[in-house]
């Protein structure tokens, strides 16, 4: 397994956004805009649709170099949990990597850091990376809990959960009044968070398995007006991009910043 590439990556997150064709549309321009615009060879690009679009994503993606995410994971095998999609389905469907515990999910749905612990290990268990998303609300900022905030949603997602040889998670640093606003935080702040986060993160692993196996994203609100100032943060491995991602030559002149 390739671990840890030396260049940045970048998830796009459609959300439930786009249908099958629609999917399907906004891959094939993608690729069409890829060719000849110049985006480096070392940033690695995930796209993660909706489950229902994997498989005809999949398909537009042969040949290409960009990889297939999925937006959330279920922490059992299979069974009797009506709506869930396991792990397995998910490498069956040619995904690589998982996002977990999303702030919509933690939102909308109540996914507690125990939920995100239980997803984090099955994804691992089942060979893909899961990108840990993690970050404040308003109200948590606006009372000084940022900190507290990011080491709890960490170490409580991540604890038990060892990193072998060959395993590779991402933490998505993803301030929650930020998302979709148009308007992301400073880049200071977000590479203070990263600070904490790998601060966490040593507090978990050893230092080694932290540098080799770990990265951090930035997450919100990120577009073609301050990609490269989160990208250039030494702190900072790559970007998590939901609105921007949705339109291929948006997406594409984001990509041709870095
Ligand atoms: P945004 O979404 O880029 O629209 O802010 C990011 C995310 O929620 O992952």
């Amino acid at each position: 397994m390739e671990l840890k590439g030396s260049g940045k990556v970048i998830i796009a997150n459609w959300k439930m956004n786009l249908a099958v064709h629609e999917s399907v549309q906004v891959i094939r321009r993608l690729r069409k805009l890829l060719d000849t615009r110049q985006v480096p060879d070392s940033i690695e690009l995930v796209v993660c649709p909706s489950y229902d679009a994997l498989t005809a994503v999949r398909e537009e993606l042969s040949g290409s170099k960009i990889r297939l995410g999925g937006q959330d994971v279920f922490w059992q095998e299979k069974g009797a949990y009506t709506g869930e999609v396991s792990a397995s389905m998910l490498v069956a469907a040619g995904v690589s990597h998982v996002l977990i515990g999303h702030s919509e999910r933690r939102k909308y749905l109540q996914e507690t850091d125990e939920m995100v612990n239980k997803k984090v290990t099955v994804a691992l268990a089942a060979g893909l990376i899961p990108i840990i998303c993690v970050g404040e609300t308003y109200e948590e900022r606006s009372i000084g809990h940022t900190d507290l905030v990011l080491m709890r949603q960490t170490i409580e997602g991540l604890k038990g959960i060892p990193l072998h040889t060959g395993q590779e998670i991402i933490v998505a640093y993803e301030p929650v009044w930020v998302i979709g606003t148009g308007q992301a935080i400073e880049p200071p702040m977000a590479e203070h968070a990263s600070e904490v986060i790998t601060q966490s993160l040593i507090d978990l692993y050893s230092k080694g398995i932290v540098e080799s196996q770990t990265r951090i994203i930035y997450g919100g609100s990120v577009d073609e007006t301050n990609i490269r100032d989160f990208l250039n943060l030494q702190k900072i491995s790559g970007a998590l991009v939901g609105t921007a991602s949705l339109q291929p030559e948006k997406f594409i002149s984001l990509l041709a910043l870095l």
